[in-house]
């Protein structure tokens, strides 16, 4: 059987305690990536499509790479890191510079899921590095967090609903949130937060399935799984609109006296 995977490839993964399974006939999530058509340029193949279903492949090798549910749920940090870099279940593979994983203490009492990485986050390979960040950093910073703190009460970790950079920063597509989803949800698990706090719409839709403006969804406590959650407006829409900024430090004294931080 030919593998597509080197030698190398294959010791690194597995030290990093990630299955490699090479079967004729497994269940597989497939790219949901369209072939390439003739004269079709590669912006063009990048363009939202939609999500395919779990396909049972017929006959043909198939390398998987905790690339199922089920898979990733069982994964620890390390292989969680590897199968993220690795991950090729939708199309925003083909354009992103690298995967952004996520960064900030692995056990923080609060976890911060954003919407997906911008192009500085592309290039730099972790979240809220471009405008938005340093206005997130700063709104940590006057609650006594920060990204880089040693503790678990006075660190954060911080994450997207997408760990691909859309292309010309579009929405995240339901599909490619869908894909991306196991991974959020096993980041959540391996954290254990007291709280997360949702940046924006499409945090708090996949944070909490729903469809509602953050204007409603604001200002009170939810909870998914047995874990708190606040919603707040995402920070780059606090650079543009700032009479909302008084409204986004309501929410994050909320989420301090959730915390229980100190005043
Ligand atoms: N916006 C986000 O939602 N996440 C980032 O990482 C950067 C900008």
């Amino acid at each position: 059987m030919t593998s597509r995977w080197t030698e190398r490839q294959r010791e690194m993964l597995g030290a990093m305690g990630v299955r490699v399974f090479e079967t004729p006939h497994a269940e597989v999530l497939t790219p949901d990536r369209p072939e390439p058509v003739e004269g079709q340029t590669r912006a063009d193949r990048n363009t939202p499509v939609p999500a395919q279903p779990l396909r049972q492949a017929q006959g043909e090798r198939v390398v998987q790479v905790a690339q199922t549910r089920s898979d990733i749920a069982t994964l620890d940090w390390p292989a969680l890191r590897a199968a993220v870099s690795e991950c090729r279940a939708c199309a925003l593979c083909e354009s992103r510079t690298q995967t952004v994983f996520g960064v900030g203490h692995e056990r923080a009492r609060l976890m911060i899921v954003g919407e997906a990485p911008g192009e500085n986050e592309d290039r730099q390979g972790e979240p809220f590095v471009g405008q938005a960040g340093k206005l997130l950093d700063n709104m940590l910073r006057a609650i006594g967090l920060a990204r880089d703190a040693a503790t678990p009460e006075q660190g954060v970790f911080i994450c997207n609903t997408l760990k691909c950079r859309p292309p010309r920063n579009r929405n995240p597509d339901p599909a490619e949130t869908a894909r991306c989803a196991p991974y959020l949800d096993r980041q959540i698990e391996l954290v254990q937060p007291k709280l997360l706090l949702a940046m924006g719409r499409f945090a708090a839709q996949a944070l909490l399935g729903s469809d509602e403006a953050i204007g409603k969804l604001r200002g009170r406590v939810h909870e998914r799984r047995g874990v708190k959650v606040i919603v707040t407006y995402h920070p780059a829409y606090l650079l543009r609109t700032l009479a909302d900024k008084a409204r986004a430090w309501d929410d994050l004294c909320l989420a301090a006296s959730v915390l229980e931080l100190p005043s």
